[in-house]
């Protein structure tokens, strides 16, 4: 099998996982499940339950605790992206190929799905607890990392940096810490999830937290790349939504070559890295890497 038939099974399987911890749409409330399912089940590129669960194997892990985590940080990530598109903040009518929540049921459900969606993951992820065989302290922990990585000191705070400079010139430090928070968060998360689930010793989970790092600023330095030079059909968003609310990007700052080259630097990096830590894993170097020329 190559990699990207891989991939398409890989991600078929996580598909799977998502459904099964999605509330069946019934009762009073129906309408904010159907809400949680248009978005989460859109068809998004599934990269951080992916990294996950590849980082789990890459520490040797097995068995099911992994599933509800994978779950739960796609529903966090979606529920951010919902939020995202709102009026108040992007006001972006398309994503993953279709209208954005808030556009098909209006503001406030747009609003509650994305709250019901970030609740959901936190039962999800504590049915973990429930499974046989986990270790609880282990599941604590792992816990412990997508509340940090999603809240004030993670991907919230990268978002209110984020609109707060809006119009707004900034300097590299503030754009690093925004890149880093808004966006570095979540994918650090998974990848320290996938160690400390896998068992990996702190020294190893912090050295998976750098090179996640690194994944998470070029995927955002790709995000504005592809802002400016895809198409909304390719992207399944809309392309200069950058532009239309004034950010400074990384495009803006240094350029669409500069760009570029850092992408690659820093995804070259990372995977440099973490040959340092584990022997050679094929698929996730060639996920790592095939991030650089991404089209979507
Ligand atoms: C979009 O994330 C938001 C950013 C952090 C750039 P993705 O590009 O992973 O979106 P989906 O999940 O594939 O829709
Ligand atoms: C948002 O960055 C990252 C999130 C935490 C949602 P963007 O605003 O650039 O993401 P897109 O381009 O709308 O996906
Ligand atoms: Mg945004
Ligand atoms: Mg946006
Ligand atoms: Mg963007």
């Amino acid at each position: 099998m190559n990699f990207k038939e891989e991939q398409k099974n890989k991600i078929a399987g996580i598909e799977n996982i998502l459904a099964r911890f999605l509330p069946e749409a019934a009762g009073y409330q129906k309408i904010i499940m159907e809400a949680m399912e248009y978005s989460l089940m859109a068809g998004g590129k599934r990269l951080r339950p992916l990294l996950m669960w590849e980082t789990f194997r890459m520490f040797g892990g097995t068995g099911a605790v992994i599933e509800p985590f994978m779950a739960a940080l796609e529903m966090i990530h979606t529920y951010s992206l919902v939020h995202d598109d709102l009026p108040a903040m992007d006001n972006d009518e398309y994503r993953r190929g279709r209208k954005t929540t808030h556009v098909v049921y209006g503001e406030a459900m747009g609003i509650l799905a994305g709250d019901a969606l970030l609740n959901r993951a936190f039962e999800t992820a504590a049915s973990a607890f429930d499974i046989e065989g986990a270790d609880a302290r282990t599941v604590g922990r792992a816990m412990q990392i997508l509340a940090a990585k999603a809240g004030v000191f993670g991907m919230i705070g990268g978002q209110v940096v984020d609109v707060e400079s809006s119009g707004k010139k900034i300097d590299a430090e503030k754009l690093d810490f925004i890149y880093r928070l808004k966006t570095g968060a979540l994918i650090e998360c998974a990848m320290m999830i996938g160690a400390t689930l896998a068992g990996a010793r702190k020294t190893e989970v912090r050295a998976v937290e750098s090179i996640a790092s690194k994944v998470g600023e070029a995927f955002q330095i790709q995000d504005d790349i592809l802002d400016v030079t895809s198409t909304t059909e390719v992207l399944g968003k809309p392309t200069h939504s950058d532009e239309k609310n004034e950010k400074t990007t990384y495009v803006t700052y240094k350029g669409l070559e500069a760009s570029r080259a850092e992408v690659e630097h820093l995804s070259k990096e990372a995977v440099r890295q973490l040959r340092e830590l584990n022997p050679p894993d094929s698929f996730l170097e060639e996920l790592l890497l095939s991030l650089i020329h991404r089209e979507k």
